[in-house]
């Protein structure tokens, strides 16, 4: 079996993020920021080390800031540089894109994932390709998009990020129903969106995906699924008995930012994860317990 190498990633920008209202009225929401980094860097580094060469966001109206966001600065870097702010130079050159490497392209109405990723298509062209959701933020030693490539690389076809939910939270995912275990690696035999009852699993997908071109042509009917959206999911599902559909169950802590309480975890998470905060940081954590406790 020859494997196409995964060099372009969809990152999907074009919802409306109202659980983030009023933030969300004049910001995008992958532009909130978790310590002192956008979510949406956070998304681009992963992509980075998994190999990624290009970047194609699928935007609305309002999501200017993004692609501010990744232009060179040239005025403020200049200022750092006669500064000898030699440090927060390189976290900003880091931000930059090198002109081919990203594009943008527009999804009038959000009509839902599956319809965004197909407004993509004519950038992704005959290849395979990671879709990336931002808000999904992953905290891993080794990135979750590097481990699902390294296991594409040995299995093909479709590949999702999944993980164990609780019984009770199946009815907020997309579900799959399991054909064989291999361990970290499981073959698909059926993806359920958000069952209301009777989950096949407890195996949720989450925003990580890599996906065939034939996925696009499936988009191409513009079925409509749950919600009334053009979902995702149901494109994948078709491949089952074409090239297959995989599930990884990745290493790391996934952290759902584009609610409020999952974007309060990841902040503390990745406040404690930095050397500079940690001290101070957990040692206020420590008190608000304390606090807590006597209240009680
Ligand atoms: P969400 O379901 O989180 O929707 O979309 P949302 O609009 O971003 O946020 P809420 O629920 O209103 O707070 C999951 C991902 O799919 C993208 C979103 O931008 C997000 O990255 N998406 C969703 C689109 O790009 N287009 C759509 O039509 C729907």
């Amino acid at each position: 079996m020859t494997i196409k190498k995964v060099t372009k990633a969809v990152f999907p920008v074009a919802g409306m993020g109202t659980r983030f209202l009023p933030a969300t009225k004049s910001i995008p929401k992958e532009i909130l920021t978790l310590v002192d980094r956008p979510l949406i860097q956070y998304a681009i580094d992963e992509a980075r080390a998994a190999g990624i060469e290009e970047f194609i966001f699928v935007t609305s109206r309002g999501k200017g800031a993004l692609e501010d966001y990744f232009d060179f600065s040239p005025a403020l870097e200049q200022s750092l540089r006669d500064s000898g702010k030699d440090d927060l130079l390189k976290v900003l050159e880091d931000t930059n894109m090198d002109s081919g490497r990203i594009a943008y392209v527009r999804q009038h109405k959000a009509m839902g994932l599956g319809h965004a990723v197909w407004c993509a298509r004519r950038l992704i062209g005959d290849e395979p390709f990671a879709v990336m959701l931002p808000d999904d933020v992953i905290a891993a030693e080794n990135p979750c998009l590097k481990q699902m490539v390294e296991a594409y690389e040995q299995t093909g076809g479709c590949m999702v990020a999944a993980m164990e939910v609780a019984p009770e939270k199946t009815k907020s995912y997309g579900i799959l129903d399991i054909q064989e275990d291999m361990g970290s690696i499981v073959k698909v035999k059926g993806m359920v969106e958000k069952p209301k009852t009777n989950a096949p699993s407890n195996l949720a997908v989450i925003g990580r995906y890599i996906l065939t071109p034939d996925v696009l042509n499936t988009l191409d009917a513009q079925e409509t699924g749950a919600g009334g959206e053009i979902q995702l999911t149901d494109a994948i599902a078709k491949e089952i008995d074409k090239s297959g559909v995989y599930g990884l169950r990745f290493r790391g802590q996934r952290y759902d930012c584009g609610s409020k309480a999952g974007f309060l975890q990841a902040t503390v998470a990745f406040g404690l994860a930095r050397d500079e905060l940690r001290e101070e940081f957990s040692q206020y954590l420590a008190e608000v317990n304390a606090m807590q406790k006597a209240a009680q």
